[in-house]
């Protein structure tokens, strides 16, 4: 299979890159190596997809339409994995307006340049954010109701609807996947746990907004497995939530960060506005149509992610 990864030299991006291209799969990485965090560091992300295989990679930013259409026509893959897009809730309330650009405009350009280039499969990397704050959790995908409260979700919840309308546009299956807090090795450093890790490691206050909160924390290698069984979903539109199952406070993740940093310092802050309270993915629907299965407990989860910062503490 042809694939096109937008977003490849990003965290989850460069894990399906490399797990496709272990598969023996042709991939094709759209990326521009967005300034949100290190570009430096997304660069190496390319480098470690490399050691996997030999993959394409187009330094291209989508927002540019003609241009992100012209491209993909000339690649004429058989499925596009989007997951290019500004993550990042508290970042999302300062800066609103670029949300509608890196996570609506830049998913109708994906849209339509897959529709002109007759492919047959989009898989979109929609949010546990789009549930916004419920009385009832576990939250299953009937329960989202455009209700949320970042312009983060607000713009995943627009672009999920645009998904709709294009997959009835040009009858092609759209995928919507709905992650859930996703941690691992090369974790986005603006994330809980990656953050965590690296002030435990350099002896700095750890800050946590509110207290009593909890995530379902989902290891990548999971989430990857959940967009490659997407791919042979053939449904014109589908949503799934994809994430552990099982929910972990955020007095549980301290208790497995301190097992290993004894000496870390916590200092309880304020709930960030914007943040939703607790999360829990009801991934029922998952198992059943697509056979999802995660297998990662947060304890092996955490380990792994801390021995990969140990041996890569050049990039944290
Ligand atoms: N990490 C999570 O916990 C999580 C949870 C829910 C949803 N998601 C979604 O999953 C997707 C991937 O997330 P991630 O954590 O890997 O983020 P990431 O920031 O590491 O990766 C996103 C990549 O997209 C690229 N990109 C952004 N705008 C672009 C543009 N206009 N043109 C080309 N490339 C562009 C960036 O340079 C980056 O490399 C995102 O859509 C995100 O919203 C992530």
């Amino acid at each position: 299979m042809k694939i096109v990864i937008t977003g490849g030299a990003g965290f989850i991006g460069m894990h399906t890159a490399t797990q496709l291209l272990k598969e023996g799969q042709e991939v094709h990485i759209i990326d521009h190596f967005h300034p949100y965090y290190s570009p430096v560091r997304k660069k190496k992300h390319i480098e470690v997809v490399s050691q996997a295989g030999s993959v394409h990679f187009y330094e291209h930013n989508l927002l540019d339409r003609e241009k992100t259409v012209e491209l993909i026509g000339l690649i004429r893959p058989d499925a596009i994995i989007h997951l290019a897009a500004l993550p990042g809730v508290s970042y999302s309330l300062k800066e609103p307006l670029l949300y509608v650009d890196y996570d609506v405009k830049i998913t109708i350009n994906v849209l339509e340049a897959a529709g002109k280039a007759d492919v047959k499969k989009v898989v979109f990397a929609s949010s546990s954010s789009v549930y916004g704050e419920q009385p009832e959790i576990p939250l299953n995908e009937e329960m989202a109701n455009g209700r949320v409260i970042s312009p983060y979700a607000a713009s995943k919840w627009s672009a999920e609807s645009f998904c709709h309308v294009y997959a009835s546009l040009y009858s092609y299956s759209v995928s919507i996947l709905r992650f859930f807090t996703v941690y691992g090795p090369w974790g986005r450093p603006d994330m809980a746990v990656a953050k965590f890790i690296k002030q435990a490691m350099n002896g700095e206050t750890i800050e946590i907004y509110g207290k009593g909160s909890g995530r379902d924390y989902t290891y990548v290698d999971d989430v990857v497995n959940g967009i490659l069984l997407s791919l042979n979903d053939h449904q014109n539109y589908a949503v799934w939530n994809i994430g552990a199952g099982s929910p972990t406070s955020m007095t549980r993740l301290l208790e497995l960060l301190t097992k290993e940093f004894p000496q870390m310092d916590i200092r309880y802050g304020d709930h960030r506005v914007g943040d939703v309270f607790s999360t829990w993915a009801d991934i029922s629907k998952a198992k059943q149509e697509l056979g999802f299965q995660p297998t990662t407990s947060i304890e092996e989860g955490i380990k792994r992610t801390i021995e990969w910062a140990y041996e890569n503490k050049a990039y944290l």
